[in-house]
Protein backbone atom coordinates (compact mmCIF):
# COMPACT_ATOMS: atom_id res chain seq x y z
CA UNK A 1 0.00 0.00 0.00
CA UNK A 2 2.66 2.39 1.15
CA UNK A 3 4.82 1.49 -2.15
CA UNK A 4 1.64 2.21 -4.01
CA UNK A 5 0.85 5.34 -3.05
CA UNK A 6 4.79 6.47 -3.36
CA UNK A 7 4.35 5.72 -7.19
CA UNK A 8 1.08 7.57 -7.29
CA UNK A 9 3.13 10.48 -5.72
CA UNK A 10 5.82 10.19 -8.35
CA UNK A 11 3.48 10.10 -11.08
CA UNK A 12 1.64 13.33 -10.21
CA UNK A 13 4.71 14.95 -9.84
CA UNK A 14 6.15 13.94 -13.27
CA UNK A 15 2.48 15.20 -14.85
CA UNK A 16 2.77 18.40 -12.88
CA UNK A 17 6.36 19.18 -14.05
CA UNK A 18 5.46 18.16 -17.82
CA UNK A 19 2.94 20.38 -17.52
CA UNK A 20 5.02 23.39 -16.08
CA UNK A 21 7.35 22.66 -19.17
CA UNK A 22 4.93 22.98 -21.49
CA UNK A 23 3.35 26.15 -20.52
CA UNK A 24 6.50 27.53 -20.17
CA UNK A 25 7.13 26.82 -23.67
CA UNK A 26 4.17 28.18 -24.90
CA UNK A 27 4.74 31.42 -23.18
CA UNK A 28 8.13 31.71 -25.25
CA UNK A 29 6.83 31.35 -28.80
CA UNK A 30 4.17 33.47 -27.65
CA UNK A 31 6.48 36.45 -26.64
CA UNK A 32 8.28 35.72 -29.93
CA UNK A 33 5.46 36.21 -31.81
CA UNK A 34 4.41 39.87 -30.05
CA UNK A 35 8.18 40.49 -30.32
CA UNK A 36 8.75 39.97 -33.90
CA UNK A 37 5.47 40.16 -35.95
CA UNK A 38 7.31 39.46 -39.02
CA UNK A 39 8.64 35.69 -38.74
CA UNK A 40 4.17 35.14 -39.92
CA UNK A 41 5.05 37.10 -43.14
CA UNK A 42 5.68 34.03 -45.68
CA UNK A 43 8.52 35.83 -47.21
CA UNK A 44 10.25 36.69 -44.02
CA UNK A 45 13.82 36.56 -43.84
CA UNK A 46 16.02 35.66 -40.35
CA UNK A 47 18.89 38.02 -41.47
CA UNK A 48 16.85 41.03 -41.73
CA UNK A 49 15.08 41.18 -38.54
CA UNK A 50 17.33 43.87 -37.22
CA UNK A 51 16.13 46.34 -40.60
CA UNK A 52 12.83 45.22 -40.54
CA UNK A 53 12.90 46.43 -36.66
CA UNK A 54 14.41 49.87 -37.70
CA UNK A 55 12.60 50.24 -40.72
CA UNK A 56 9.05 49.58 -38.66
CA UNK A 57 10.33 52.87 -36.75
CA UNK A 58 10.75 55.16 -39.25
CA UNK A 59 7.62 53.85 -41.25
CA UNK A 60 5.06 53.34 -38.53
CA UNK A 61 2.11 53.38 -40.77
CA UNK A 62 3.30 50.34 -42.55
CA UNK A 63 2.30 46.22 -41.69
CA UNK A 64 4.37 44.14 -41.22
CA UNK A 65 3.80 42.07 -44.64
CA UNK A 66 4.89 45.68 -46.24
CA UNK A 67 7.87 46.01 -43.61
CA UNK A 68 9.26 42.76 -44.74
CA UNK A 69 8.98 43.00 -48.37
CA UNK A 70 10.28 46.98 -48.44
CA UNK A 71 13.10 46.11 -46.37
CA UNK A 72 13.49 42.83 -48.98
CA UNK A 73 13.55 44.90 -51.97
CA UNK A 74 15.97 47.01 -50.18
CA UNK A 75 14.28 50.31 -50.03
CA UNK A 76 15.43 51.02 -46.14
CA UNK A 77 19.13 51.48 -48.39
CA UNK A 78 19.22 54.90 -50.58
CA UNK A 79 19.07 53.87 -54.05
CA UNK A 80 22.40 52.63 -55.72
CA UNK A 81 24.11 51.54 -52.00
CA UNK A 82 23.87 47.84 -50.85
CA UNK A 83 23.40 46.88 -54.57
CA UNK A 84 23.39 43.24 -56.09
CA UNK A 85 24.95 41.52 -59.60
CA UNK A 86 22.24 39.68 -61.52
CA UNK A 87 25.00 37.41 -63.19
CA UNK A 88 22.07 35.21 -64.84
CA UNK A 89 19.64 35.98 -68.04
CA UNK A 90 16.10 35.14 -67.44
CA UNK A 91 12.78 36.70 -68.92
CA UNK A 92 11.99 37.14 -65.21
CA UNK A 93 14.59 39.13 -64.19
CA UNK A 94 15.00 42.09 -62.06
CA UNK A 95 17.23 45.26 -62.65
CA UNK A 96 16.65 48.27 -60.88
CA UNK A 97 18.61 50.82 -59.08
CA UNK A 98 19.41 48.07 -56.38
CA UNK A 99 20.38 45.22 -58.96
CA UNK A 100 22.31 45.59 -61.76
CA UNK A 101 24.42 44.09 -64.82
CA UNK A 102 27.86 44.15 -65.82
CA UNK A 103 29.57 45.95 -68.75
CA UNK A 104 29.96 42.73 -70.54
CA UNK A 105 26.38 41.34 -69.60
CA UNK A 106 25.54 39.53 -72.79
CA UNK A 107 21.87 39.07 -74.16
CA UNK A 108 20.96 35.58 -75.59
CA UNK A 109 18.62 35.26 -78.77
CA UNK A 110 19.12 39.23 -79.37
CA UNK A 111 17.11 40.24 -82.67
CA UNK A 112 17.24 42.79 -84.98
CA UNK A 113 13.15 44.35 -84.60
CA UNK A 114 12.38 44.79 -88.32
CA UNK A 115 9.02 46.25 -88.51
CA UNK A 116 7.03 48.66 -86.38
CA UNK A 117 10.52 50.30 -85.48
CA UNK A 118 13.38 53.15 -85.53
CA UNK A 119 16.04 52.02 -87.69
CA UNK A 120 18.57 49.93 -85.67
CA UNK A 121 16.27 48.53 -82.26
CA UNK A 122 16.79 45.17 -81.24
CA UNK A 123 15.06 42.64 -79.05
CA UNK A 124 15.15 39.34 -77.29
CA UNK A 125 13.71 37.12 -79.11
CA UNK A 126 10.49 36.38 -77.59
CA UNK A 127 9.66 40.05 -76.45
CA UNK A 128 10.39 41.00 -80.16
CA UNK A 129 7.86 38.30 -81.43
CA UNK A 130 5.14 39.67 -78.76
CA UNK A 131 6.21 43.39 -79.66
CA UNK A 132 5.16 42.38 -83.08
CA UNK A 133 1.95 40.31 -82.77
CA UNK A 134 1.07 43.58 -80.45
CA UNK A 135 1.91 46.33 -83.00
CA UNK A 136 -0.01 44.25 -85.82
CA UNK A 137 -3.46 43.73 -83.66
CA UNK A 138 -3.01 47.55 -82.53
CA UNK A 139 -2.49 48.15 -86.26
CA UNK A 140 -5.84 46.45 -87.32
CA UNK A 141 -7.70 48.67 -84.80
CA UNK A 142 -6.27 51.85 -86.82
CA UNK A 143 -4.00 52.92 -84.52
CA UNK A 144 0.44 52.74 -84.51
CA UNK A 145 2.94 51.52 -82.01
CA UNK A 146 6.83 52.28 -83.19
CA UNK A 147 9.46 50.84 -80.97
CA UNK A 148 11.77 54.02 -80.98
CA UNK A 149 14.05 52.72 -78.28
CA UNK A 150 14.81 48.67 -77.40
CA UNK A 151 18.43 47.06 -76.27
CA UNK A 152 21.09 49.58 -74.81
CA UNK A 153 24.64 48.37 -74.63
CA UNK A 154 26.04 49.73 -70.82
CA UNK A 155 28.06 52.28 -73.01
CA UNK A 156 25.13 53.58 -74.99
CA UNK A 157 23.18 54.26 -71.25
CA UNK A 158 26.44 55.35 -69.84
CA UNK A 159 26.36 58.04 -73.04
CA UNK A 160 22.89 58.93 -72.17
CA UNK A 161 22.87 59.44 -68.40
CA UNK A 162 26.19 61.28 -68.69
CA UNK A 163 24.08 63.97 -71.05
CA UNK A 164 20.89 64.00 -68.86
CA UNK A 165 23.05 64.53 -65.61
CA UNK A 166 25.56 67.10 -67.14
CA UNK A 167 22.36 69.15 -68.76
CA UNK A 168 20.06 68.31 -65.91
CA UNK A 169 22.00 67.68 -62.82
CA UNK A 170 22.58 64.18 -61.47
CA UNK A 171 19.60 64.15 -59.16
CA UNK A 172 17.04 65.35 -61.79
CA UNK A 173 18.40 62.27 -64.11
CA UNK A 174 18.31 60.06 -61.57
CA UNK A 175 14.60 60.67 -61.68
CA UNK A 176 14.12 59.48 -65.59
CA UNK A 177 17.46 57.94 -66.48
CA UNK A 178 19.22 54.56 -65.34
CA UNK A 179 22.66 54.80 -64.47
CA UNK A 180 24.75 52.49 -66.55
CA UNK A 181 24.74 48.96 -65.74
CA UNK A 182 21.31 49.46 -63.93
CA UNK A 183 18.93 49.83 -67.12
CA UNK A 184 16.27 47.43 -68.02
CA UNK A 185 16.86 48.49 -71.72
CA UNK A 186 20.46 46.53 -70.66
CA UNK A 187 18.33 43.21 -70.81
CA UNK A 188 16.53 43.53 -74.14
CA UNK A 189 13.15 43.49 -72.65
CA UNK A 190 12.40 46.73 -72.52
CA UNK A 191 11.02 49.03 -75.00
CA UNK A 192 9.74 52.58 -75.44
CA UNK A 193 7.21 53.22 -77.66
CA UNK A 194 5.65 56.09 -79.65
CA UNK A 195 2.46 56.50 -82.04
CA UNK A 196 4.77 58.12 -84.62
CA UNK A 197 2.93 61.46 -84.55
CA UNK A 198 3.75 62.18 -81.06
CA UNK A 199 6.65 62.85 -79.40
CA UNK A 200 7.16 59.92 -76.47
CA UNK A 201 6.88 62.29 -73.65
CA UNK A 202 3.45 62.32 -74.66
CA UNK A 203 2.35 58.75 -75.16
CA UNK A 204 0.06 59.17 -72.28
CA UNK A 205 -2.32 61.62 -74.07
CA UNK A 206 -2.83 59.46 -77.19
CA UNK A 207 -5.34 56.58 -77.97
CA UNK A 208 -2.60 54.51 -78.02
CA UNK A 209 -1.94 54.45 -74.99
CA UNK A 210 -5.60 54.03 -74.15
CA UNK A 211 -5.15 50.50 -75.99
CA UNK A 212 -1.79 50.09 -74.00
CA UNK A 213 -3.25 50.05 -70.62
CA UNK A 214 -5.99 47.46 -71.84
CA UNK A 215 -4.03 45.64 -73.83
CA UNK A 216 -0.43 45.06 -73.45
CA UNK A 217 -0.51 42.63 -71.02
CA UNK A 218 -2.33 40.62 -73.06
CA UNK A 219 0.96 40.15 -75.20
CA UNK A 220 2.97 40.13 -71.62
CA UNK A 221 3.66 43.46 -71.05
CA UNK A 222 3.63 45.81 -68.14
CA UNK A 223 3.72 49.42 -67.55
CA UNK A 224 7.16 49.09 -65.87
CA UNK A 225 7.31 52.27 -64.23
CA UNK A 226 3.60 53.29 -62.92
CA UNK A 227 2.16 56.72 -62.15
CA UNK A 228 2.21 57.11 -57.84
CA UNK A 229 4.93 53.93 -57.69
CA UNK A 230 8.01 55.92 -57.39
CA UNK A 231 9.08 55.41 -54.07
CA UNK A 232 8.70 51.65 -55.27
CA UNK A 233 10.67 51.74 -58.52
CA UNK A 234 12.71 54.90 -57.72
CA UNK A 235 11.71 56.42 -61.56
CA UNK A 236 8.86 58.79 -62.49
CA UNK A 237 5.82 57.51 -64.46
CA UNK A 238 7.02 56.37 -67.93
CA UNK A 239 3.63 56.17 -70.24
CA UNK A 240 5.90 54.75 -72.95
CA UNK A 241 7.93 51.83 -71.14
CA UNK A 242 6.86 48.76 -71.15
CA UNK A 243 8.56 45.63 -70.11
CA UNK A 244 7.98 41.92 -71.30
CA UNK A 245 7.34 39.69 -68.64
CA UNK A 246 5.61 36.73 -70.30
CA UNK A 247 1.61 36.16 -70.18
CA UNK A 248 1.06 34.82 -67.14
CA UNK A 249 2.69 37.35 -64.86
CA UNK A 250 1.88 40.25 -66.82
CA UNK A 251 -1.82 39.31 -66.39
CA UNK A 252 -1.36 39.10 -62.58
CA UNK A 253 0.59 42.22 -62.25
CA UNK A 254 -2.00 44.19 -64.40
CA UNK A 255 -4.97 42.38 -62.49
CA UNK A 256 -3.27 43.17 -59.19
CA UNK A 257 -2.11 46.99 -59.89
CA UNK A 258 1.65 45.97 -58.81
CA UNK A 259 5.18 46.73 -60.03
CA UNK A 260 7.29 44.42 -61.62
CA UNK A 261 9.61 44.75 -57.83
CA UNK A 262 6.39 43.81 -55.58
CA UNK A 263 5.52 40.93 -57.92
CA UNK A 264 9.29 39.78 -58.11
CA UNK A 265 9.45 39.86 -53.88
CA UNK A 266 6.63 38.49 -53.23
CA UNK A 267 6.52 35.28 -55.75
CA UNK A 268 10.34 35.34 -57.84
CA UNK A 269 12.66 36.12 -54.84
CA UNK A 270 12.10 33.31 -52.43
CA UNK A 271 10.13 30.99 -55.41
CA UNK A 272 7.25 31.27 -53.36
CA UNK A 273 4.52 29.75 -55.97
CA UNK A 274 1.64 31.85 -56.72
CA UNK A 275 -1.87 30.61 -55.49
N1 LIG B 1 14.37 55.54 -68.39
C1 LIG B 1 14.70 54.27 -67.82
C2 LIG B 1 14.48 54.28 -66.33
C3 LIG B 1 16.13 53.88 -68.12
O1 LIG B 1 16.96 54.79 -68.29
O2 LIG B 1 16.42 52.70 -68.16
ZN1 LIG C 1 12.67 53.06 -71.33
Amino acid sequence: MKKGMALLIILITVVAILCILKNNKKEVVKEEVETNPYQEVKFYKKENLERYKKYSISNPDLNSKDIVLRVNMNLDNSFYTNTKEVKEFNLLMLVNKYNYLAKDFEVPNLVKVEEYAKEGMYLEEKAKDAFIKMANDIKKEGYNLRAISTYRTYDYQSNLYNNYAKCDGVNNADTYSARPGFSEHHTGLAIDVDNITKIYTDFEDTDEFTWMQENAYKYGFILRYPKDKENITGYIYEPWHYRYVGLSVAKYIHENNLTFEEYYYEFLDNKLERS
